[in-house]
């Protein structure tokens, strides 16, 4: 069937951005489509029953459907929701997220509210900005692919990182470090931090103030995307919680650590990047709260040992990469058995899989929240509350 073309029409969006259809008994992952699209496809993998396609023609276009106004819309990696509207993002991320806790987890949420984020466009203060140097390209990779999508604008970048994009691409190739073959860029109060640092553009230290609380970091360590949305975030992890001793397991530079500080008498933060430990550390200082411990290893590595571990935790927070928590991570928090688990998710798959594990070993989802940190694209924060 490849390379065959097909009409379908999308039902639903589902995990991984990609709208459902059906056809001759086979099960359609159709790219960039929209629920209630009557469209003609074509067929570019086939996997069983499973058929891979992308749309060549809309013969009928739902009702969510919208123009994408990006001109690299299509051919570029990074955004693959500009043609929904935004209510109809939202309630696909609401479906993504139902559809992967019932499916992966077994767990029914009929109700799942995505918080919006502030902004729909220039609401993005990270980028990793990819450089083909042979072909002259600066941007971001392609769909499915290793090329380099070359991007003079990003419209969901905020403008001083599409600034710092513009200045970039004007610097001279030769003044670029022949190594170079991506930057990670990030934006806090202070200006924008860069790294590798070359010519005029410095790994500098950022400050932003989040909630009551000034966290210093750069470019080198990791920092949430979309820092509109970051109060909210921090108000529904936490919610009251309080008590003697809380684990804040991949802890970055410290963004829950702190808040965590004075609400409980004894933290530890685990998180394996040094630079990120080094400047956690340095924003506990220089909040001046002496309760807390930043333990630089893997979670993993941290869980096995019994160094830093204290006797019991009441409160476990997990905020994990994509990949989300390792087995032997899970294992561990199953034994410590903390009265209340707070999950922050930016994979609804994994985290599906993951709850699906803790639930088996006795906890029970109190509460749920989606997030929406990444607008245009399918990606979703979710923040579970789990409770023994
Ligand atoms: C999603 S970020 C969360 C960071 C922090 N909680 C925040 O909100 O800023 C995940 C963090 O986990 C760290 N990390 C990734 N794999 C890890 C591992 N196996 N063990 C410990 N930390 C890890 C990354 O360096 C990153 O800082």
């Amino acid at each position: 069937m490849i390379n065959d073309s097909f009409l379908v029409t999308i039902e639903r969006i589902l995990p991984g951005g990609v709208g459902l259809g059906h056809l001759e008994g086979k099960t359609a992952f159709v790219s960039l489509a929209a629920a209630g699209d009557r469209v003609r496809i074509r067929v570019d993998r086939e996997k069983g029953n499973l058929l891979y396609a992308s749309i060549v023609e809309i013969i009928e276009s739902s009702p969510d459907r919208i123009e994408p106004p990006c001109p690299y819309f299509g051919r570029c990696g990074g955004c693959d929701f500009q043609q929904l509207n935004y209510a109809a993002q939202l309630k696909a991320k609401a479906d993504i997220i139902r559809d992967c806790l019932h499916r992966i987890a077994g767990l029914d949420f009929p109700d799942i509210t995505i918080v919006p984020s502030p902004s729909e466009w220039q609401y993005r203060a990270r980028a990793t900005w990819q450089l083909d140097s042979s072909e002259q390209t600066f941007g971001y990779y392609e769909r499915s692919s290793r090329n380099v999508c070359d991007v003079a604008q990003c419209a969901v970048l905020v403008p001083s990182l599409q600034s710092t994009l513009e200045q970039v691409r004007n610097t001279a190739p030769e003044d670029l470090p022949g190594h170079l073959k991506h930057l990670d860029a990030v934006v806090g109060d202070n200006g924008v931090s860069l790294a590798p640092a070359f010519d005029s553009f410095h790994t500098s230290e950022l400050t932003l103030r989040v909630k009551h609380e000034n966290y210093t970091y750069n470019a080198e360590a990791f920092f949430q995307v979309n820092q509109q949305l970051l109060d909210q975030i921090v108000d529904f992890a936490l919610l009251d919680v309080a008590g003697d001793t809380a684990v804040d397991l991949y802890c970055g530079v410290g963004l829950f650590t702190l808040p965590l500080a004075r609400r409980f008498k004894s933290v530890i933060g685990v998180e394996a990047n040094p630079v990120a430990t080094r400047f956690a550390r340095r924003n506990l200082q220089q909040a001046q709260l002496s309760n807390a411990q930043i333990v630089t290893a893997t979670v993993t590595d941290w869980v096995r040992s019994n160094k830093n571990r204290p006797d019991t935790v009441d409160f476990v927070l997990l905020d994990p990469p994509r990949a989300g928590a390792e087995s032997a991570v899970i294992k561990g928090i199953l034994d410590a058995r903390p009265s209340r688990i707070s999950y922050v998710s930016c994979d609804p798959a994994t985290l599906a899989r993951d709850l699906k594990k803790l639930v088996a070993g006795g906890f029970r989802v109190e509460s749920l929240r989606g997030f929406d940190m990444f607008p245009q694209t399918h990606h979703v924060e979710t923040i579970v509350h789990l409770v023994l």
